[in-house]
């Protein structure tokens, strides 16, 4: 499939509620079986799947990831999390693996689409220690700066930085490595950044074939609001400059952790694309005490 011209940069800032044009957060939440999506979001979603047959699998790799990593935090003692680009709720969502282990423990949501927020605003309503933002995680001011974020997280203590699933739509020219580097610092040490996103190394060494799919599958998002940027495997690994990265690195998501669920297929061709890893804060990366 050629790629003509790429589609002009997003501009920065909350999205409004648009339901012609496809977007990533309702065409994931379409791969994972949800039903807040619209026609829009199916038509192209479902061509994402003719090129790419597994992208529904890529999509449940990174949902059952985050789950882990959110309960690796919690196994090191956090209990406020920061999720930017949360998505639409769907089944396993933070706030819950959170509240069942620590009761008082707080989450805020960051996304900018409006269908998202609508749904965690309706979710979360007369819930005191989780809230949704509406705002561009590419605008770091208004999340770390927000009410929100100021209301219910403590940045004196360790935090768990969620950037799942999501610095896969943050172009180069909005520089991911340097936005990573303004989230870290603002964290306190024994902080955890997981941080997943897609890359074409792995599965153009192990599956040729699987890999001119997935190019293919990212061309077709050149139709929806937001753009997929595919990363090279030691670009990936220096987002966690200023950062002592936890076992096992930088892995396939499969790989990363696995405590034996079956929610995907291990064996699926998708396991080669998505890549994580998470960095854990060891000091203050700003200089401060
Ligand atoms: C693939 S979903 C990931 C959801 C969730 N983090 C997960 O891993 O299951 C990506 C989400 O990021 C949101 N998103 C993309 N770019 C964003 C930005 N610049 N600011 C805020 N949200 C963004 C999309 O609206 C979408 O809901």
């Amino acid at each position: 499939m050629n790629r003509p011209t790429p589609p002009p940069l997003q501009p920065i800032g909350p999205r409004s509620y648009d339901e012609q044009t496809p977007n990533a957060s309702r065409m994931y939440d379409y791969y994972l079986g949800g039903a807040l999506n619209f026609a829009a979001d199916r038509e192209l979603a479902e061509r994402a799947k003719t090129v790419l047959p597994v992208t529904p699998v890529l999509a449940r790799l990174n949902r059952s990831w985050l789950r882990r990593v959110v309960n690796v935090c919690m196994d090191e003692g956090i209990d406020q999390f920061l999720d930017l680009g949360s998505g639409i709720p769907t089944v396993g969502n933070v706030h819950e693996i959170v509240e069942r282990r620590a009761p008082d423990g707080r989450v805020v949501y960051v996304d900018y689409d409006s269908t998202a927020v609508s749904h965690a605003q309706k979710l979360l309503r007369g819930n005191k220690n989780a809230t949704i933002l509406h705002a561009d995680i590419r605008d770091p001011d208004s999340v770390l700066g927000s009410p929100e974020a100021e209301a219910l997280l403590d940045f004196s203590r360790p935090i768990g930085m969620l950037m799942v699933g999501i610095m896969l739509y943050v172009a180069d020219e909005y520089d991911p490595r340097g936005l990573v580097a303004t989230y870290r610092d603002r964290c306190a040490p024994g902080s955890l950044l997981p941080i997943s996103v897609i890359s074409a190394d792995l599965v153009q060494h192990h599956d040729p074939e699987t890999h001119r799919q997935l190019m293919d599958m990212v061309s077709v998002y050149d139709d929806a609001s937001e753009q997929i940027h595919v990363r090279g495997y030691d670009e990936f690994v220096s987002y966690f400059d200023g950062m002592q990265l936890l076992e096992p690195g930088v892995v396939i998501l499969p790989e990363w952790r696995p405590d034996g669920t079956a929610e995907y297929d291990s064996a699926s061709p998708a396991r080669w694309i998505g890549l994580g890893g998470m960095g854990r804060i060891t000091g203050r990366t700003d200089g401060t005490a």
